[in-house]
């Protein structure tokens, strides 16, 4: 009786951190909470803030040209600042040799424990093999790294699930299962050097396949594998000169385009450009990810229907955790021990759940929060 007791408290406390979506403080206090050790807790707060003094944590982000990683990189800084930590953050212009070298200096400058956000997974090897050797742990930020022992744990978002959003979005919003169609769409993914865009494209195209099987869904321009609507290093400007092409070929004699499933908000801004200057029909469902300033404004203007949420602050703090963890020996959170295998065996993750937001829901989501002001949307 003892032992279910038990083991139904520990249950408790697992889904009240589940469903925080993202070891938040608020998430800690309640699973202390509800097992009862809140002095613990407090001991071990105060060891990690005297552990923290001092130890200097390398945080590697691979370009300010994307808002998001700007956000990260500042929420890690401010974060592990606040816990103690030094923090050595730098971002990498998208050029991967910088990164390696990046990384480098950070581990002969004394880092304890590396956070990477890679530009490309597989393409770090020489700098990670640098950490191995001197004992670092590294975690692998949103971002998996590929083909690499040396990567100790993995944060992200659940990627996969993101893509299921869009795609459940767009089952939703063109009501598949009741009315007759066919309606026409288009696809544009992210970059195949970051394992990510492959389970943003697999959770789409798992809740929209049935729906091509059937006829509903058309893909006029005929390009639906990965490969083909692929977008190297998220660039709008590639996703902008592809979408062109397709309108002019496809779309040009006023055939009717009824939805664009992109996988993230700088694709889907290329997209909303090309449609600007090259289409005139009823203006199609666009999806996204991030909420990045541009494609809320957009949002609220009508020209993209939807973007996916991934609080970043969230995913600094529970990064923060970890490495707290890491350095104090202590067992580190994560929820999922069997999805992200990077080649070299499954890298122990934690999972935050990605949320939608559209027209409705924004001011909730991003103006209450703190997120954005109201005059960052203006
Ligand atoms: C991130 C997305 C982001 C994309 C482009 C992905 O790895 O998970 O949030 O939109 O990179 O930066």
């Amino acid at each position: 009786m003892k032992k279910k007791l038990l083991s139904m408290t520990l249950a408790t406390a697992m889904m009240a951190s589940v469903l925080a979506g993202c070891g938040s403080s608020s998430a800690s206090t309640e699973t202390a909470a509800s097992t009862g050790e809140t002095a613990a807790e407090t001991t071990e707060a105060a060891t990690e803030t005297s552990a923290a003094a001092g130890t200097k944590v390398g945080v590697s982000m691979p370009t300010k040209d994307l808002q998001r990683w700007n956000q990260d990189g500042s929420n890690m800084q401010s974060e592990l600042e606040a816990a103690g930590y030094e923090v050595d953050l730098q971002y990498a212009s998208n050029d991967v040799q910088t990164q390696v070298s990046q990384i480098e200096n950070m581990i002969s400058g004394g880092a304890q424990v590396l956070v990477i956000a890679a530009i490309e997974g597989s393409s770090l090897g020489e700098a990670l093999d640098m950490a191995k050797a001197a004992d670092i742990p590294v975690i692998a930020y949103d971002r998996l790294l590929m083909n690499s022992d040396a990567v100790s744990y993995y944060a992200t978002f659940d990627n996969y699930m993101v893509g299921t959003k869009q795609g459940e979005y767009i089952v939703d919003a063109l009501d598949l299962d009741n009315a007759d169609g066919p309606f026409n769409m288009e696809i544009t993914a992210g970059d195949p050097g970051d394992n990510n865009a492959g389970y943003f494209y697999n959770g789409a195209m798992d809740v929209l396949n049935p729906y091509i099987e059937e006829g509903k869904l058309v893909v006029v321009s005929g390009q639906t594998s990965f490969d083909e609507v692929a977008t190297p290093t998220w660039a709008t400007e590639t996703a902008q000169s592809r979408a062109e092409n397709i309108l002019s070929s496809n779309y040009a004699d006023g055939t009717q385009l009824d939805v664009w499933l992109c996988s993230n908000d700088s694709t889907a801004l290329g997209v909303e450009n090309a449609l600007a200057a090259n289409y005139n029909g009823e203006y199609p469902i666009i999806t996204g990810q991030d909420c990045d300033i541009e494609n809320v404004k957009n949002m609220i203007a009508g020209k993209q229907s939807m973007s996916i949420f991934k609080d970043t602050r969230t995913l600094a703090s529970q990064v923060v955790k970890m490495v707290g963890q890491i350095l104090n020996g202590e067992t580190v959170d994560v929820n999922d021990t069997e999805t992200y295998d990077n080649g070299t065996g499954v890298i122990p993750s934690y999972l935050c759940e990605p949320v939608f937001a559209d027209v409705n829901n924004y001011k909730e989501l991003l103006i209450d929060s703190g997120y954005y002001a109201e005059s960052d949307l203006q």
